[in-house]
Order: C-alpha cells, then sequence, then structure tokens
C-alpha cells in the first residue's frame, strides 16, 4: 500500500470507449507510484477487473447495500462487489446521501459491511455551500466524520475522502487554506480517536481536482490523494493526477 491514492470515480458513466480508456490507463502504470483506484458502475466492475488484471490500477464498487443479503431489489452487497474481484467501494457519496437520503448510521453500517467482505471503504463527509458559508463548517464536519466512521479502523481499512459538494463538478474549489484546515481537523480527529493508526489513515480531497490544481492541492501535508470524478474519465487528464502524487 502506497502512502497516496488517485482514486477515480466514474460515477453513472460506463460505456466500451470508457474500458478502452481503463486498458490505456493500466498500462500506463509503472512499478512504483501512489495507489490507483477506479470505480466504474456496478455493472461494468467485472469488466474492469479484467481490463486492469496484472496492473497496479485497483477497481473498487460506488455504494454497497449494509446488508449481506437478502429483500433489496436493486441493490448490491459488499460481497457482490468482493466477488467481482473489487478491493474498495466508495461509501457516503454526497450524490448518495442527497439522492437516496442515507444518514451517517447508513453509511457506518455500510463501511462495516466493506469491511466483512474484506473491501476497503472510501468513506465520503464534505459540507454544502451554506454551511462552508456558515460560522460552524468544521463542527459540521467533525460531526459527519464522527458519526460515519466505525470504531476499529485502521490505516489498512479506512480511507476517508473529503468532498466539499459545493466543489463537485462546479469547477470551484476551496482555497488551499481551507483545504489545510479542513484535513488538518480531520486528520487531527482521527489521531484523537484511533491514536497511530489515525495518522495512518488516508485523507483525500475531492472536488473539481483537475490537471491543473492537482499539484498545488497535494503540497497540503494532510492531503494523501484525491477522489476525483469528471477528471477521471480520461486517462489523459487522470495521468497528470497520478503524475502529481509520485
Ligand atoms: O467522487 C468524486 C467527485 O464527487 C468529484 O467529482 O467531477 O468534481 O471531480 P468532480
Amino acid at each position: 500500500m502506497a502512502r497516496t491514492l488517485a482514486a477515480g470515480n466514474w460515477k453513472m458513466n460506463g460505456d466500451a470507449g470508457l474500458m478502452d480508456e481503463l486498458a490505456t490507463l493500466a498500462a500506463h502504470q509503472g512499478e512504483d507510484g501512489p495507489d490507483v483506484l477506479i470505480c466504474p458502475p456496478a455493472t461494468m466492475l467485472a469488466q474492469a477487473v479484467a481490463a486492469t488484471k496484472d496492473s497496479r490500477v485497483a477497481v473498487g464498487g460506488q455504494d454497497c447495500h449494509a446488508a449481506a443479503s437478502g429483500a433489496h431489489t436493486g441493490d448490491v452487497s459488499a460481497a457482490m462487489i468482493r466477488d467481482t474481484g473489487a478491493s474498495a467501494v466508495i461509501v457516503g457519496h454526497s450524490e448518495r446521501r442527497a439522492d437516496h437520503h442515507e444518514s451517517n448510521a447508513d453509511i457506518r453500517a455500510k463501511a462495516q459491511a466493506a469491511w466483512a467482505a474484506g473491501l476497503l471503504p472510501i468513506l465520503c463527509i464534505g459540507e454544502s455551500e451554506a454551511e462552508r458559508m456558515g460560522p460552524d463548517t468544521l463542527d459540521i464536519i467533525a460531526a459527519q466524520l464522527d458519526a460515519s466512521v466505525p470504531d476499529g479502523a485502521t490505516g489498512e481499512t479506512l480511507v476517508i475522502a473529503y468532498e466539499p459538494i459545493w466543489a463537485i463538478g462546479t469547477g470551484r474549489v476551496p482555497t488551499l487554506e481551507q483545504i489545510v484546515e479542513t484535513h488538518d481537523m480531520i486528520r487531527a480527529r482521527l489521531v484523537a480517536r484511533f491514536g497511530d493508526e489515525g495518522d495512518k489513515i488516508r485523507i483525500l480531497y475531492g472536488g473539481s481536482v483537475k490537471p491543473t490544481n492537482a499539484a498545488e492541492i497535494f503540497t497540503a501535508k494532510n492531503v494523501d490523494g484525491a477522489l476525483v470524478g469528471g477528471a477521471s474519465l480520461k486517462a489523459s487528464d487522470f495521468q497528470p493526477i497520478i503524475d502529481a502524487l509520485a
């Protein structure tokens, strides 16, 4: 496991052309460098695992159900994701929190389901624009972190992604100072709760990360990588972001 991680979230995008992009990306990775993860739609997981076989690119899901199995039409369990050969899963993305009314407790349960299936959860937190404008931004993010992350997390078993909702897909990013302040707060909180392991948990920044701004964002001490949406859809956009971490 490298200290840094470049993770791509394809969201509800995926076709044969994207599989070609993934194969290109996989072929381009050298022996060393940051960890690289691509999270395609659930229907493309097995194909993505095949396209990245014998490469340093890992594959993850975008969500899992908290239950192991049962009457949950349309849902996918963590074990099903693991069965495809994937090794990680995003939980608590703000689009799922909004579209599917997922609570912090739901997300904590999904992270535990991921652990039970042997998947690495990438657990997302982040504030709305109104919350960023108010006086309690850091407290709000801290409360989300505390309530979403299950007990027993370690550097090997958890990744946090800080994604300000207002920065997702908008081309707007927080100032470097805001990113530093927020990531430092998250780090301090993880260390207070998990001791040395809290120091090892990787904290990604997500929200309009592009080849043009990645290097500056990665100068922040407690930014251990990125969770990238739009710019993960093309190998030629994602590779410079990976390179900025190396
Ligand atoms: O999960 C990644 C994401 O929400 C950021 O999306 O398109 O702003 O990089 P984007």
